[in-house]
């Protein structure tokens, strides 16, 4: 019976696996993904199931991406710093990765910077989104979120980050930098901010990466690949993981 299970599950995987899916960009061909490898550890880590409970309706990034920011906060605590995340919307990931920092006993500070009104600095770049995407959240829904947790590591940040609200950082440096932002100019904007503050070692998390909605991060990232002093990974889940592998200054030709 387990048998059979098995490889009606593997003809599935077989038959969807590869259909291509129209593209709105040009040059960017899409199809279905399903990796092979099964191994899913966070089906029996008690305490990441109970986090991920608390903050499932406050996100809309699913579970792999989710389980990958925790693992990547328990790795990063190790260089000391602060962590920031771009892109907050109600809370979801900010609060989960603000939750693993604090059962570790770490000290950092979760910056969590949002417009609360929406995506800016859509452009050319970006195929699909125009500008004001994802408006329906609220400071207080945040607020919300990170006392329900207990959290009392977290600084919530409103407006255009860097923009408006980067000079609230003072002079903190970062292990980890979560990048939600949907589109092409933001995503640039706070890499080009975030990295000469980015300990080595540090990891900057582009979401978004390989979504047909937000060519433009992934347009983004694609440019990067080979600049020096940085490992960049393309995981298929969504997200590209951006690892500093030496000291630098600035990163990005204009
Ligand atoms: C997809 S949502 C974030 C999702 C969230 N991480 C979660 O757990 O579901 C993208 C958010 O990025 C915000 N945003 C985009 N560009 C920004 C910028 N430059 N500064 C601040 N917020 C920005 C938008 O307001 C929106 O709430």
């Amino acid at each position: 019976m387990q048998k059979d299970i098995s490889q009606f599950v593997s003809a599935c995987i077989d038959f969807i696996r590869g259909i291509e899916i129209k593209s709105p960009a040009d040059g960017f061909r899409y199809s279905v993904i399903v990796p092979g490898a099964k191994y899913s550890p966070w089906l029996n880590h008690d305490v990441f199931v109970a986090a991920h409970m608390a903050i499932k309706a406050n996100t809309i990034v699913d579970v792999y991406r989710c389980y990958e920011l925790w693992k990547l906060v328990e790795q990063c605590a190790r260089l000391g710093g602060d962590i920031l995340e771009v892109g907050v919307w109600r809370g979801g990931t900010g609060c989960l990765m603000a939750l693993k920092s604090k059962l570790m006993g770490s000290h950092s500070r979760v910056f969590l910077c949002d417009t609360f009104s929406g995506v800016v600095k859509a452009g050319e770049m970006d195929s699909t989104y125009s500008g004001g995407e994802h408006d329906n959240t609220s400071v207080d829904i945040v607020v919300k979120a990170k006392e329900a947790l207990a959290l009392d590591n977290v600084e919530i940040l409103v407006g255009v980050f860097p923009d408006e609200t980067a000079g609230r950082v003072g002079d903190a440096v970062f292990s980890l930098c979560h990048i939600d932002v949907d589109v092409y100019d933001s995503a640039r904007d706070v890499l080009e901010w975030v990295w000469p503050r980015l300990q080595v070692g540090g990891a900057v998390v582009f979401d978004d990466y390989g979504f047909v909605e937000t060519d433009g991060v992934t347009r983004l990232v694609n440019e990067l690949t080979g600049v020096p002093s940085a490992l960049i990974i393309h995981n298929l889940n969504g997200h590209a993981v951006m690892v500093k592998t030496a000291a630098a200054t600035s990163l990005l030709p204009r």
